[in-house]
């Protein structure tokens, strides 16, 4: 079969997203709006050619240099848009056009958008809506072929009432594009050169117009403002959890569970409802995750368990339990079987195998050897107001409850420091480190103590009175 060429067009203003970003950079599941059209593009055609313009050269920088680029100027409409990659078109052949903001077309749509092509110079992509508003109306004749394409500002109030709508998507012979496009005019409501004008020139000639009818809004879908983006991300949503389901995820509750793109997941793992997982995060098997877990960036290996808790840019390794409630930063390593438990909070940190932070610790810039205990309460102090410092705690150390650890520090192999202790120097391996004052016992101050308060309060009473 002869080749089919591909023109995206994501030069567009995008005003009715109200946004400082280019709409087609707008993020659905972790990627780029534009990513989706051009990936299904790129399945069917060769070097898809993206029509760039509003911030074109962050679009391009995000897009990736692999594909080739036109440039737009001035947005002077779709047609004016198409006009500026001609020129890197070959004289002859198929061309896709396409939208930058229609995310949910598939390969297998363009693939029946081509087979249906058959001899036409120019076929449209066309669905039938409950609720057109805001799309192109397609106008057919008696004999039901397209005649033209009105928008919806242009349009009248019969026009308005017709259901099929234009996708936006077209397959063209490049021989008829060059002789047509030339003769769009900008003559309408919004001064456009509108690239649906060039079906009614053609088809005013005589050349043949044809369309392909598509079942479901969830393939056609135009992303112009937040509401339509919202939809667009729910459906896509739905194609990576089923996706995963199918590898053999569990997923307890599809519909509140938020998994990028890109994403990895293991079989047999279970992720339970309210859980984001986000950008190139890789999960293993017989993972559990959440209720509620946030995980992004992440590799996390086969058998970890996130509880309730945010684990970003860090690896966990095999069995690691993570949560409820903690918070492991970039740059953390969680050794294997670890444990980093409730209101924990671990960054730029590397966990041992086996070792244990399980409640009410923060463990800053802090290389913790395996077999250790933090106990509750346990701060490294890592940062001395200027710089950051960090923290050796060698294998076995026993780290008493709210000890302070005022970095930088080696705690050595197997060292005991008692709970409460403001470690400010380096602890030798098998030494026990105390350093809080020694507890005196006043015999029968309690009492004397509790009847002086009640008195006081009993004289601020009167006072008042
Ligand atoms: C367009 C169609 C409409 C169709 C709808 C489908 C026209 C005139 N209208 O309307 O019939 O129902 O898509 O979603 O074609 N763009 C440029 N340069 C421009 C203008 C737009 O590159 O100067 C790009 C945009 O980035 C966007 C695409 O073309 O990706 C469509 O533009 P948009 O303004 O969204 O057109 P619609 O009003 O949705
Ligand atoms: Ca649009």
């Amino acid at each position: 079969m002869e080749k089919l060429h591909a023109v995206i067009l994501a030069a567009g203003e995008g005003k009715r997203m109200r946004s400082a970003v280019p709409k087609v950079l707008h993020p659905i599941c972790g990627r780029p709006m534009l990513s989706y059209i051009l990936n299904s593009a790129a399945a069917v055609a060769v070097d898809p050619i993206i029509v760039i313009g509003r911030e074109a050269p962050l679009v391009r920088e995000k897009i990736g240099s692999r594909w080739k680029y036109a440039l737009q100027e001035e947005q002077l409409g779709t047609g004016h848009a198409l006009m500026q990659a001609l020129p890197q078109l070959p004289e002859e052949g198929r061309v896709l056009v396409l939208c930058g903001d229609t995310p949910l077309l598939q390969k297998e749509h363009l693939e029946q958008l081509a087979r249906d092509h058959s001899d036409n110079a120019a076929t449209v992509m066309t669905a039938e809506l409950a609720n057109p508003t805001g799309y192109g109306r397609v106008i057919r004749d008696r004999d039901g072929f397209v005649c033209r394409i009105v928008e919806e500002s242009d349009a009248s109030s019969a026009e308005k009432e017709v259901r099929e709508i234009n996708s936006g998507t077209y397959c063209f012979e490049i021989s008829a594009l060059r002789k047509f496009l030339p003769h769009l005019s900008p003559d309408n409501i919004q001064q456009e050169y509108y690239l649906t004008d060039i079906l009614f020139l053609m088809r005013e000639q005589g050349y043949p117009v044809g369309a392909c009818l598509v079942d479901s809004w969830r393939a056609v879908l135009g992303i112009n403002d937040r509401c339509q983006l919202a939809a667009a991300a729910q459906v896509i949503r739905e194609r990576i959890n089923c996706s995963l389901m199918r590898q053999g995820v569990t997923l307890i509750d599809p519909a509140t569970t938020y998994i990028d793109y890109d994403v990895k997941i293991g079989p047999d793992t279970v992720v339970l409802p309210q859980s984001l997982l986000e950008g190139a995060t890789s999960i293993g098997s017989g993972c559990r995750i959440g209720p509620g877990a946030q995980v992004i960036n992440a590799q996390l290996h086969d058998g970890v368990t996130v509880r309730q808790s945010v684990v970003e840019e860090s690896i966990l390794e095999r069995g690691a339990a993570v949560g409820p409630f903690a918070n492991i930063r970039p740059g953390c390593r969680i050794g294997p079987g670890a444990k980093v438990g409730t209101f924990v909070e671990v960054k730029n940190s590397a966990i041992g195998a086996s070792s244990k932070l399980a409640h009410l610790a923060y463990a800053g810039d802090t290389d913790i050897e395996s077999g250790v205990n933090l106990g509750a309460g346990v701060i490294i102090v890592n940062f001395d107001g200027r710089k950051k410092h960090r923290t050796l705690i060698r294998e076995g150390a026993f780290i008493g409850c709210n000890s302070n650890l005022i970095s930088p520090l080696e705690i050595g192999e197997g060292a005991f420091i008692a709970a409460g202790t403001t470690v400010t120097g380096d602890v030798p391996a098998g030494a026990l480190a105390i350093a809080r004052t020694a507890q005196k016992n006043c015999e029968g101050l309690s009492r004397r103590l509790l009847l002086k308060s009640a008195g006081q309060e009993k004289d601020d009473i009167e006072e008042k009175e």
